[in-house]
């Protein structure tokens, strides 16, 4: 046991007479000279009471770590934080959560790496759970099998299923006057009926279903609800799955490659995911070392039908998702239709390609109405454009969520320092039909923090202008975000970028087709306003946000913190 090649790190902070003093601390935990010989597998337990994304995942955590006893492993548990990205949205409180990726990834690293373990197994939920424990497997490769939470079941409201979404478009309903205060609070208590993350194809569930297509999850984890009594046997299975991924030394690296990358973005494109996975994907990759760009997600985008009719963008929640299939009915039908690379690596050794085509998917009615057949697509392209333009020359998203599938909006700027002026004026019925509203210095170091827009774009829907209002901005928007909202655009106001430079008035065109995002100012007048523009004074000069706002990179880099890039 001693040249267990699998022990080849936590022997060093075990074996020999010198480390009697560490044996010692861990007997003080009940660690036993079995438990000694056995590789250790740190299990990255992500559980909090801040959001109910995570409630549930000690219980996860617990099966897990049982699976890698069985498995012949010494299971040793570990927190990161995490920020609940709705309970954070629509006040300053957002600009901590894009931050908190980057904690989860740098505390994961550094627990691990200190502490010597062999292999890893992170269990998360919320929003920025899986690009954080993500990030931080690339940075460490070591053997790593990643277990997403699951999703809350729906609510029923007035007959439908509902989620926190609803209630999030409900303020707004609310604040014109379409809705009265009982109903709102009979919504609020109904919307949300235990523990898992937000119940569309949002942030978190977008991540879930990327990651297994990434290859770094076992197949068929992911869709399964967070209260599903499936979800303890599947959880026990990763912890003996992570065991079987360290025998056979698979590292993160083998299986994170531009092709698996690729899949991820078609994925993406294909179902109408969040667009925050073009940041975490792009942050990903900047951590592999892996060349993607803006242009690549869009190319994919183009070349990919629609087929998820899954909230924001369509009708059904990820709880309908996994009765219809799960994560291998998508990845099946993207398959069948040589849309995905096959050949790509997985944690089980095998390649994605066989264990798809080797996975028992049930013979569900749901599943064609949930993941419709590529040949008869939403849209017959996909959810995810990049823009470019006098406004964005460095990029932006727009996530095509139109039944039409594509945006062709001109109008006038209706310009505003920040999300509480936005949402203030959206509320008073002061934006009309046919505005463009553009939200600035919220960019990933404006902010700092890259504030998600959901109670903006929620109040706008709320107020009735589903697709005749438009956004801009250089934050970013939500996953349960719809209608025509253009984010991350790059650079970024607080660089100088042009959305700093644009007024009350300017009209702004965005073009889906073209993928433009332009102001009709010719490059002299966007001159003389540059010469004339001062950048603000930073909203915060000590602690966490000015730390991260000097650390982050461009959103067309993934705002990951660098010690290189701006
Ligand atoms: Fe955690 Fe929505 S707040 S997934």
């Amino acid at each position: 046991m001693e040249n267990d090649p699998r022990r080849s790190r936590s022997r060093v902070t075990v074996d020999g007479p010198e480390r009697a003093p560490h044996r010692s601390m861990y007997r003080a935990m009940g660690l036993t000279d079995a438990d000694f010989r056995n590789p250790f597998v740190g299990v990255a337990n992500l559980a909090t009471e801040v959001t109910p994304c995570n409630f549930h995942l000690d219980q996860v955590a617990r099966e897990v770590k049982t699976g890698i006893r069985e498995a012949g492993g010494t299971p040793i548990e570990f927190p990161a934080i995490t920020v609940s990205d709705a309970i954070a949205m629509g006040h300053q409180g957002m600009k901590g959560s894009l931050i908190s990726r980057e904690i989860i990834a740098d505390s994961i690293e550094v627990v691990t790496f200190a502490e010597g373990f062999d292999a890893l197994v992170a269990v998360g939920g919320c929003d920025k759970n899986l690009p954080g424990i993500l990030m931080a497997a690339v940075r460490l490769n070591i053997p790593t099998v990643v277990l997403y939470g699951g999703t809350m079941m729906p609510g029923v409201f007035q007959g439908k299923a509902v989620s926190v979404e609803d209630v999030f478009e409900a303020v707004g309903a609310h604040a014109a006057g379409r809705i009265d205060d009982a109903e709102l609070d009979a919504l609020e208590r109904a919307a949300c009926p235990g523990p898992g993350t937000c119940g569309g194809l949002f942030t978190a569930n977008t991540m879930g279903t990327l990651v297994e297509t990434l290859g770094m999850a076992r197949l068929g984890t992911s869709a399964v609800p967070a209260m599903h009594p499936d979800r303890a046997a599947r959880a026990r299975e990763v912890g003996q799955q992570v065991m079987a991924t360290l025998d056979s030394n698979i590292r993160p690296k083998d299986i994170i490659t531009l092709k698996s990358l690729e899949n991820a973005v078609r994925v993406a494109a294909a179902l109408g995911g969040s667009t925050n996975a073009v940041l975490h994907l792009m942050a990903i990759a900047g951590e592999a070392g892996i060349a993607i760009t803006l242009e690549d997600f869009d190319r994919i985008s183009r070349e990919t039908p629609h087929i998820g009719n899954l909230k924001p963008g369509g009708e059904y929640l990820m709880a309908h998702l996994h009765e219809a299939g799960g994560v291998p009915l998508i990845l099946r039908r993207l398959m069948d239709a040589g849309l995905l690379h096959e050949d790509v690596l997985t944690i089980t050794g095998k390649t994605l390609g066989e264990e798809v085509r080797n996975y028992p998917l049930p013979d569900s009615e749901l599943a064609s109405r949930v993941v419709y057949p590529v040949e008869k697509p939403l849209h017959p392209d996909g959810a995810l454009a990049i823009l470019r333009g006098n406004v964005a020359p460095d990029g932006a998203v727009l996530k095509l969520t139109d039944p039409s599938g594509q945006v062709q909006f001109t109008g006038p700027a209706r310009v505003f320092d920040g999300e509480e002026a936005a949402f203030q004026a959206i509320s008073a019925g002061r934006v009309q039909s046919g505005d463009v509203v553009v939200i600035r210095y919220e960019g990933p170091k404006g902010g700092p923090g890259m504030r998600e827009m959901l109670s903006v774009t929620a109040a706008i829907i709320g107020q009735g202008h589903v697709s005749d209002v438009a956004m801009v901005t250089d934050g970013r928007f939500s996953g349960a975000t719809r209608g025509p909202m253009v984010g991350h655009v790059a650079p970024e106001a607080w660089v100088g970028g042009p959305l700093a430079l644009i007024r009350d008035g300017d009209r702004i065109t965005i073009d889906s087709q073209k993928r433009q995002i332009t102001v009709d100012l010719t490059a002299e007048e966007l001159e003389a306003r540059r010469a004339a523009w001062q950048r603000p004074a930073p909203r915060y000069t000590a602690g966490a946000l000015a730390k991260y706002q000097r650390l982050f990179s461009s959103a067309s880099l993934g705002a990951r913190t660098t010690l290189g890039e701006s």
